[in-house]
């Protein structure tokens, strides 16, 4: 029998994730809520669901095996929360939480709950950082790796709300790129951060640079800008360098992996499968989606654990907003001791 799923949160992203279930082999979406009931309405007809405006009554209605919880950052901590008490699995959208406070109360929550939590941290799924993750066993110890996400795509069009946050870059998009850090190099202990703002249109830093030093002792440099002029305009691709003992494997423009040894350079086929319902130049990102909901399945069937799991992503928090802190003061911020302060 299929895993039964809700979705929480109709809005632009939403889709992909109601897409990526249709193609989900074990699992589907039976009901979905948005407080605004055209939302739910719309989302309902086009996927084939119950639509309610109310997350409690769906889920004391529908008893979920899982919830997706796919709305912005401020509702999180009381959607998960509740969401913890109906369901085995909570997924919950990326930013996980603004504080570190909010993030604990739902590890706890889930915890106590006996559900497992799984935070949509789609980056590590795309298909050009699993190819990279797999082959780091060929360069050996890695000890260097540059992370560039650089564009001047217009993402303010279907995100307005984007506009107006505080530390726009680094909660946006750099918490994807600290999680792709860890994810291949290991987990951070220490960050020095720039920001920037350099769109005028727009409230927060929308640029960062920094530099994370891993407690293997590999150092990682991240950069990050939402308002860089490139031909062909580069968004949604992530360039990549990650340097060991005795090679290098680089990620370029088209998802071109090359792995450079001593003996030459040999190409990887890390190209992202076009999902039948995905466009060009999306699909790395809808993709992305559809590997995360088939880990989430997996997750529910007891074959894996959820990569992140909210307790990791926890971490992952601190990273980001020890940046934050550094790009204040001028200062690198240890991060053990930021989750130390609570
Ligand atoms: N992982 C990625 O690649 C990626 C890409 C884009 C957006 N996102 C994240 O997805 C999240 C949603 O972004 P979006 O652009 O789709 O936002 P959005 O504003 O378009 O959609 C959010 C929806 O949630 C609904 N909602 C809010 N609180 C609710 C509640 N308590 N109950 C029911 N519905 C509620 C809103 O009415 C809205 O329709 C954000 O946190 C964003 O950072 C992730």
């Amino acid at each position: 029998m299929s895993l039964r799923g809700v979705l929480v949160g109709c809005g632009f992203f939403a889709r992909n994730h109601m897409n990526g279930w249709a193609d989900a082999a074990g699992a589907e979406i039976v009901a979905v809520c948005d407080l605004d009931p055209a939302k739910a309405d719309d989302f309902a007809g086009t996927f084939g669901a119950r639509a309610y405006t109310d997350a409690a009554a769906m889920l004391a209605a529908e008893r979920p095996d899982f919830v997706d919880v796919a709305t912005t950052v401020g509702s999180h901590r009381t959607l998960v929360t509740l969401a913890a008490r109906h369901a085995r699995l909570v997924i919950c959208q990326k930013p996980f939480a603004e504080t570190l406070a909010d993030a604990r109360a739902m590890v706890a929550a889930c915890e106590e709950a006996g559900a497992l939590l799984l935070v949509h941290e789609n980056f590590r799924w795309q298909r050009p950082f699993r190819a990279l993750h797999a082959a780091l066993p060929r360069i050996g110890t890695p000890h260097f790796l540059r992370l560039s996400f650089r564009h001047r795509f217009d993402v303010y069009a279907n995100q307005p709300y984007l506009a107006e946050v505080d530390d726009l870059a680094l909660t946006d998009v750099g918490l994807h790129l600290f999680d792709v850090a860890r994810f291949l190099v290991g987990d951070i202990a220490s960050v020095h951060c720039r920001a920037q703002r350099l769109n005028p249109r727009v409230t927060g830093e929308d640029a960062f640079l920094a530099s994370c030093g891993h407690v293997s002792g590999a150092v990682t440099s991240i950069e990050c800008s939402f308002y860089t002029t490139r031909h062909p305009e580069p968004f949604p691709e992530t360039l990549a360098v990650v340097e060991g003992e005795t090679g290098t494997l680089a990620l370029g423009r088209d998802y071109r992996l090359t792995l450079e040894t001593a003996d030459g350079v040999e190409t990887i086929d890390a190209e992202p499968p076009l999902p039948a319902w995905g466009e060009r130049p999306w699909h790395a990102v809808q993709d992305s989606v559809r590997a995360l909901e088939a880990h989430a399945v997996e997750v529910l069937e007891g074959r894996a654990d959820p990569q992140p799991s909210g307790a990791h992503n926890l971490e992952t928090l601190a990273v980001t907003l020890a940046a934050i802190r550094s790009a204040r003061t001028g200062q690198a911020v240890d991060v053990a001791d930021l989750l130390r302060e609570g």
